[in-house]
């Protein structure tokens, strides 16, 4: 009898489930036949034709350059954020300032739903530059040397490009100009701080020499793996070198720790799941004849699932195999206050839209597929929080001239900035288009 009544309600669901499906499929084909003049038409392109004019491009170039040359350090981006703000003032885009000490928000549109945030990264690294060039840093000892430059630069290029398109917009950009990327999570203060309020989408760029010069480098799901840090102090009792049997030698303690933390990666995970354990420093002693009371450990984490696991049989292995040799362990989790980073994990309906517009903007070669990196990035936090896409935009030559990110040697091909421009403007331009076209016929979140 249960078994009936069961068959019955599975038919009439699945026929309820048909029909909604038809429906749903009827509607999408009318908001694709409808939408075709955009996806297919000039207006992209023609975000990429006036970036390339001369008006924007040199402007872009400018800004670069004067950003280039007074690099600040993670929290420290006061005249990066003051030069951001009298560029969208002389544009004439509003913003919200500060938010996380030096973060600004720029808004452009009809301030109503709905909104899509576009990101950029301000802060430099504690590098000294080694290129020689007109525009070089003048600060000793910090350089831009991740590009961050340039993100800035490509998205005041796109709050230019849209700003001349602002009663088109059908929702409002919201522009994301964040503190400390490197290390410090300045996307976790901007969120902390309501820089997502009310934002549906976030899109974001990172420059790459390892990509070909124009391309749009991009995956589905993970794309930067998560990181943590650890670092360890290894306490025993210090004593004579040659007469072991009155100390605690946690060299050797630190030694056994070192390479039993090499286990986690080799026999605890699953081998079609990358993950990094590197131990990276290791200080103690100064003295043949003495053994130290106590050996500094540390290094980094990295993996794109089970990061909180990882993290406590870190601590386990390293408390547990002290024990074992009789010294004590204190394991720290957040050295400095920097706090782990999420992998980056691209939204699929985001990764398959994005596709499009640069297909439509610079042709299919120009999108290729992303391969998986261990390197981190905070954008991971907003990608967390809500719906999100990073794609790494190509800038390298056929000479292979343009160094790896944080090398002294790192350079920008600043003919890549109207690519990004057109990218961060599309791509906004397209997710309201889409967006407003579902929620005018009321199905917008449904689907
Ligand atoms: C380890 O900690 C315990 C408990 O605090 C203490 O009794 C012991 O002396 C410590 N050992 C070392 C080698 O510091
Ligand atoms: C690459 O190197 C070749 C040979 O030296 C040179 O002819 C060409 O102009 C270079 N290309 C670029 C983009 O610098
Ligand atoms: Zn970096
Ligand atoms: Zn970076």
């Amino acid at each position: 009898m249960a078994h009936q009544k069961f068959v019955v309600f599975f038919l009439s669901a699945m026929a309820l489930l048909l029909f909604s499906l038809t429906f749903q499929l009827l509607l999408l084909l009318r908001v694709d036949s409808s939408e075709s003049s955009w996806t297919t038409g000039g207006d992209v392109k023609k975000f990429f034709e006036s970036a390339k004019t001369p008006e924007v491009f040199d402007w872009m170039v400018r800004i670069r350059r004067k950003i280039h040359e007074n690099p600040e350090l993670g929290f420290e981006e006061f005249e990066t954020s003051k030069l951001i703000r009298s560029e969208l003032d002389l544009i004439g885009v509003k913003y919200r300032y500060p938010v996380a000490i030096t973060g600004v928000i720029g808004y452009i549109g009809t301030g109503e739903p709905p909104f899509v945030a576009l990101r950029a990264d301000m802060d430099a690294l504690p590098i000294q530059e080694a290129v020689e060039w007109e525009h070089k840093s003048k600060v000793p000892g910090k350089m831009h040397a991740c590009g961050h430059d340039g993100h800035v630069t490509m998205l005041l290029g796109a709050a230019k490009l849209l700003q001349e398109h602002r009663h088109e917009l059908q929702g409002t950009v919201v522009l994301i100009f964040q503190p400390a990327e490197e290390g410090l999570a300045g996307a976790k203060k901007m969120i902390e701080e309501g820089a997502l309020k009310d934002v549906k989408a976030i899109f974001g760029i990172h420059l790459s020499n390892r990509i070909p010069f124009g391309k749009a480098a991009t995956r589905a799901g993970p794309i930067l793996a998560g990181a943590g840090r650890f670092e360890a102090v290894i306490t025993g009792k210090g004593g004579h070198a040659a007469i072991p049997q009155h100390t605690i030698d946690p060299v050797v303690a630190a030694a056994s720790i070192v390479l039993s933390l090499q286990q986690l990666v080799s026999r605890e995970a699953d081998p079609l799941d990358s993950k990094v354990v590197t131990v990276s420093k290791v200080h103690g002693g100064n003295a043949f004849n003495v053994i130290p009371d106590s050996v500094t450990i540390g290094g980094t984490l990295r993996a794109f699932t089970g990061l909180t696991q990882l993290q406590q049989r870190i601590k386990e292995v390293i408390t547990k195999q002290a024990d074992v040799l009789r010294c004590n362990a204190s394991v720290n989790l957040a050295p400095n206050g920097r706090e782990p980073y999420p992998p980056t994990v691209n939204d699929i309906d985001l990764y398959r839209q994005f596709k499009n517009v640069v297909r439509d903007l610079l042709g299919q070669e120009a999108v290729v597929e992303a391969a998986q990196v261990m390197g981190a990035e905070d954008f991971s936090f907003f990608a967390e929080a809500i719906p999100g896409h990073f794609f790494l935009l190509g800038m390298q030559d056929e000479n292979k001239t343009y160094a790896m990110p944080h090398s002294p040697h790192y350079r920008i091909n600043e003919d890549v900035l109207p690519y990004g421009a057109a990218i961060h403007a599309s791509i906004a331009v397209q997710y309201l288009k889409e967006k407003g076209s579902a929620s005018a016929r009321g199905f917008h979140d449904e689907l």
